[in-house]
C-alpha cells in the first residue's frame, strides 16, 4: 500500500516538473534511408552529446542532487546514461518500485537532459551481480552458470528459461512504466539492454542446460545468415566457418575455443532479442547492447567472452534482429582500429562508454566525423579532474562545438562530404583524398612555433572536415594543421579565403577573416592545440 502510494506521488511528481511539454510526437526512433540514420527524438533529429554516470550514483536521488547534476550540468550533455537497477525496482518478486526511476527523469527534465536507461538486469559486466535477493538465492530456479571444472558461477545462465521469463517481466514493467510517464514527453530516448553481456571464465558456459545445447544442431536463422552474408562477414566467421550448412557448433567451426565463443556469443544474442523484442512490444524504444572489448593475445573467458565483439558483430546481427545497434566501450588505445568494425550500413555508430581523459574531446570529433556517431559518451562523467571547473574538460569544449555543428553533421550523414581526422605524438600526420584535392593534416605540434612542441604536451588532435563542394571545406577541430594538394599534375593548390565561423540555429555567422600570420600567408589552415573552433576554406589551383 505504502510503496503504491509512493510509487502513484512518483508519476504525479514526474508530471507536474514537466519543463517542455513535447506533446504528441513520435516515439524516439531510427530512420534510416540509404546509408543515413536518424536518431528521431521529439521529431527532430538528434545527436547525443552524452555522458555516463559511475555505476551507483543514480541508486540514491540524493545523491545525484548534491553531487552529480550540479557538475554535469557544465559540460555542455543532453543526454545522460544512467543504469536502472534490477535489485531497487523488483525487491521482491512481482512489486515493482520506480520511485528513484521516476525521480531521475523528473531530475533530467529540471535539467534539460535526456535519458539513455542502462538496464542492469540479468547480467552486468558478465556478473548476475543486480538480480535481487529473491534471485540470488534460489540457485535452484536460477541454475548458475558452470565453469569448464564445474565450479558455480555468480552468473545465472543464459540458458535458463526461468531467468528469462523473470528478466522480461521486469524489463516489460520498466517500460510500461516509462511509457506511462513519458511517452508524450520523451525524456528516455533509448535503452541499453543488459551492460557488457559475455562469459566468464571460460569462452563459454558448462552448465547441463548448455552442454545439451552445444552437442546439438547449429540453428537455422544463424546458417541462413551466414549463407545469405558470406561476402561480408567479419574475417574471424571467415575463418572459422568452414562453410558447411548442417552439424553442430564444432562441426561448422571447429574443435576450437573460438566455436565454443560463437556458441555461447549466440546464445546471449538470441536471449537478448527475447528480451528487447518483448520490452519493444510494451513501448517502442531503440535499444542496444554494449561490448567490453577483446585484450589482444588474450583468449575468451581470459577476455569477457561472446560478447558484440568486431569477430561476432554478424553473430549477433543474426541472433539480435531487434537491437537498433551494437556498441563498443571504449577503455584501450587505437581508437579507429576498436571503432571502425561498427561503422556499418547495418549499424550506426554509438560509443556509449570512454574512459573519461583528455583524449576524448577529439575523440568525439573523430566519432562524429569520420564515423557519422549518433553519440559519444564518457563514463564517469560525474567526475571531472577538477570538480569545481567541469568546463574546462576537453569533452565541454569538444561538445560545444558539436552543438553548434549539429544541423550540418545531421546534414551530412552517410554522405561522402563529412570525414574526421585524429592526430597525436604516435600519429601526428595523416593523408587524406576528400572533396577534390588531397588533404595533409597534421598534429598542430608539427609546426616550429608551437608553444606546446617544447614542454612535451601532445593534446590530442582531432575534427570533423565537412566539404560542401569541392575545394571548400568546413573544419570543427583541435589542434590540426592541413595543407592542400590538387588531385591534377602539375598544379599547385592556393588558398582563396579562411573565415572564422560560428553557428547559432543552423545559420553561419562570420567571425575574423583570417590571413597573414593566421594561415602562414596563405600555405595553411591551422587550428592550435588549446583552441576548439571552426574555420571554413576555399581553395583555388594555379
Ligand atoms: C565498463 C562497464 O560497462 C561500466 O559499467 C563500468 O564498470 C566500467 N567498465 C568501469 O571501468
Amino acid at each position: 500500500m505504502n510503496r503504491l502510494f509512493i510509487a502513484a506521488m512518483a508519476i504525479m511528481l514526474v508530471c507536474a516538473c514537466s519543463t517542455s511539454p513535447n506533446i504528441n510526437t513520435t516515439t524516439p526512433h531510427f530512420e534510416k534511408s540509404g546509408n543515413k540514420t536518424q536518431f528521431i527524438v521529439n521529431d527532430e533529429p538528434f545527436i547525443m552529446r552524452g555522458g555516463e554516470l559511475a555505476n551507483s550514483s543514480a541508486s540514491s536521488t540524493k545523491y545525484m542532487r548534491k553531487n552529480v547534476w550540479p557538475t554535469i550540468k557544465k559540460m555542455g550533455l543532453n543526454t545522460i546514461l544512467s543504469p536502472v537497477y534490477w535489485e531497487l525496482i523488483e525487491p521482491t518478486e512481482n512489486n515493482f518500485d520506480f520511485t528513484s526511476v521516476n525521480e531521475l527523469i523528473s531530475d533530467a527534465r529540471k535539467n534539460n537532459v535526456k535519458l539513455v536507461l542502462l538496464w542492469f538486469g540479468a547480467w552486468k559486466n558478465s556478473m548476475s551481480c543486480y538480480v535481487p535477493e529473491w534471485m540470488k538465492t534460489d540457485t535452484a530456479r536460477f541454475q548458475r552458470a558452470l565453469s569448464q571444472n564445474g565450479e558455480k558461477q555468480e552468473i545465472i545462465t543464459p540458458f535458463s528459461q526461468e531467468l528469462l521469463n523473470a528478466d522480461e517481466k521486469a524489463f516489460k514493467a520498466l517500460l510500461e512504466n516509462i511509457k506511462t510517464i513519458d511517452k508524450e514527453q520523451n525524456t528516455v530516448i533509448m535503452i541499453q539492454v543488459e551492460n557488457e553481456i559475455a562469459m566468464l571464465p571460460n569462452a563459454r558456459d558448462y552448465s547441463a542446460l548448455a552442454q545439451k545445447e552445444f552437442e546439438s544442431a547449429v540453428p537455422l536463422q544463424l546458417i541462413d545468415y551466414l549463407t545469405n552474408n558470406k561476402e561480408t562477414l567479419t574475417p574471424h566467421l571467415k575463418k572459422y566457418w568452414n562453410g558447411a550448412t548442417q552439424g553442430t557448433w564444432t562441426e561448422l567451426f571447429g574443435n576450437n575455443i573460438y566455436a565454443e565463443e560463437i556458441f555461447q556469443a549466440w546464445f546471449y544474442a538470441t536471449y537478448v532479442d527475447k528480451l528487447a523484442a518483448a520490452g519493444k512490444a510494451v513501448y517502442n524504444l531503440p535499444m542496444y547492447v554494449n561490448a567490453a572489448l577483446n585484450r589482444a593475445g588474450k583468449l575468451p573467458g581470459e577476455y569477457p567472452s561472446s560478447g558484440p565483439i568486431p569477430n561476432l558483430i554478424d553473430i549477433w546481427k543474426a541472433g539480435a534482429p531487434t537491437l537498433d545497434m551494437l556498441s563498443p566501450d571504449i577503455y584501450f588505445s587505437e581508437f579507429d582500429y576498436w571503432t571502425s568494425p561498427y561503422f556499418r550500413t547495418d549499424n550506426p555508430v554509438f560509443i556509449p562508454e570512454h574512459q573519461f581523459d583528455a583524449t576524448v574531446g577529439a575523440k568525439a570529433l573523430y566519432a562524429f566525423g569520420k564515423l557519422h556517431a549518433l553519440g559519444f559518451s564518457p563514463f564517469s562523467i560525474e567526475n571531472p579532474r577538477d570538480k569545481n571547473n567541469p568546463e574546462n574538460e576537453e569533452i565541454a569544449k569538444c561538445y560545444n562545438l558539436i552543438s553548434s555543428i549539429t544541423p550540418l553533421l545531421n546534414k551530412y550523414r552517410g554522405t561522402e562530404k563529412m570525414t574526421g581526422i585524429l592526430l597525436d605524438k604516435e600519429k601526428p600526420s595523416d593523408t587524406l583524398q576528400f572533396g577534390g584535392y588531397q588533404l595533409i593534416a597534421k598534429h598542430y605540434n608539427t609546426l616550429s612555433w608551437a608553444s606546446n612542441k617544447n614542454n612535451g604536451t601532445w593534446n590530442m588532435g582531432g575534427a570533423v572536415i565537412i566539404s560542401p563542394n569541392d575545394g571548400e571545406y568546413i573544419v570543427a577541430g583541435t589542434g590540426i594543421v592541413l595543407t592542400f594538394k590538387p588531385l591534377i599534375k602539375n598544379r599547385k593548390a592556393g588558398i582563396i579565403s579562411i573565415d572564422e565561423v560560428k553557428y547559432k540555429n543552423g545559420k553561419e555567422i562570420l567571425g575574423r577573416r583570417l590571413n597573414g600570420d593566421e594561415d602562414h600567408q596563405g600555405r595553411h589552415l591551422a587550428i592550435s592545440d588549446e583552441s576548439w573552433e571552426v574555420q571554413k576554406v576555399k581553395l583555388y589551383t594555379y
